[in-house]
């Protein structure tokens, strides 16, 4: 089974890496070019006890990829997403932002039999 993780900060990175150990082919998604470069040769941009170790054997074993490119998720059964949902300016509610785009980013490639699992912390309602 092919797994997308969008958006690979704290918990998409983690997640990845996890969900390769386990055996699952996983692509990790990002918009930054930066992170994912990084990603891609085992470096974790953020504190993440014992995360490196698990990211390095996991790149190194050929499960676990990275990409900015949304169409390399296409075959993918599984989208995780993982991105970022901080508190709007001014106001209590969540940031919607960066759902929405990952979701408008990933629907043009996503199969139909394909499922879109939020891993977001968002307000209820948002499925
Ligand atoms: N960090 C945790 O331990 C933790 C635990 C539980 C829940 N969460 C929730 O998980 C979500 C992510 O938290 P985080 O700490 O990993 O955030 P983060 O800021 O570390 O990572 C978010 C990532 O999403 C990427 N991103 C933004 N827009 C994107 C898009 N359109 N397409 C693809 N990638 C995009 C960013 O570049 C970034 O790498 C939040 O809703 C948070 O509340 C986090």
């Amino acid at each position: 089974m092919k797994l997308s993780v969008i958006g690979t900060g704290y918990l998409g990175a983690t997640h990845a890496a996890a969900m390769a150990s386990l055996g699952f082919d996983v692509i990790g998604v990002d918009v930054d070019p930066k992170k994912i470069e990084l990603l891609k040769v085992g470096k974790v941009p953020f504190f993440e006890p014992d995360l490196e170790e698990l990211l390095i054997a996991e790149v190194n074993s050929g499960r676990l990829k990275f990409t900015t490119d949304f169409s390399e998720a296409r075959d993918c059964d599984v989208h995780f997403i993982c991105v970022g949902t901080p508190q709007m300016q001014g106001s209590l509610a969540a940031d919607m932002k960066y759902v929405d785009a990952a979701l408008d980013a990933i629907a043009p490639h996503a199969k139909t039999s394909s499922l879109i699992v939020g891993k977001s912390t968002v307000p209820v309602g948002t499925a």
